[in-house]
């Protein structure tokens, strides 16, 4: 079995620029667990546990999913509220391209039998979680970069650190 999500990643200029955001957090932040540089990623769908079945099937999906490069773009920080200690995010505009891949992905995935969270997709990159601050959310200069594709991610737990591995690629 393996943990699986679906992700666009960025360039390392983005990362920069989302480091940035995360260390401006970090600094006026009591706790948390702040996101490591080779972390940030924007997820489409989380998988959750694959079989190896599973696992083709989504790479199937991948293959199949009507991937076109557009423009994404960050303009905020803001948050989820979690009881003792929040999730803290970069968000990105509203962006039709991006919510048509996700919807397609989500959907044949779906088809195929797997159970995804029916929760509004809510695009973001995590930065902190179980975040004590005293930070409202606040609007940035915005930027960004052309994606030009979509990755199967593998999510692991090595030596007590998240790594996560592209598996499967389309468009990048
Ligand atoms: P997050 O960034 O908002 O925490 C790998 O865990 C990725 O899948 C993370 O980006 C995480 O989102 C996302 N994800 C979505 N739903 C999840 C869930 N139920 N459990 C773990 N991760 C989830």
């Amino acid at each position: 079995m393996m943990r699986l999500f679906i992700a666009v990643n960025f360039s390392a200029a983005t990362k920069e620029k989302l480091l940035t955001l995360r260390d401006e957090l970090r600094t006026r932040s009591t706790r948390g667990n702040f996101s490591l540089p080779e972390n940030l990623h924007l997820t489409l769908v989380f998988l959750g546990e694959c079989s190896p079945q599973q696992t083709a099937a989504a790479k199937a999906v991948l293959d199949a999913a009507p991937v076109a490069p557009f423009t994404l773009t960050i303009d905020r920080v803001g948050c989820f509220r979690r009881q003792g200690g929040d999730i803290w995010w970069a968000g990105a505009c509203e962006n039709k391209t991006l919510t048509a891949l996700q919807q397609d992905v989500a959907e044949r995935l779906t088809v195929l039998g797997f159970s995804l969270d029916n929760r509004n997709f809510s695009p973001h990159i995590t930065l902190g979680r179980g975040v004590l601050t005293e930070c409202k959310p606040w609007p940035i200069e915005a930027f960004g970069e052309v994606v030009a594709g979509i990755e199967l991610m593998k999510s692991e737990r090595m030596g007590g650190k998240l790594v996560y591995t592209p598996i499967h690629s389309k468009g990048v």
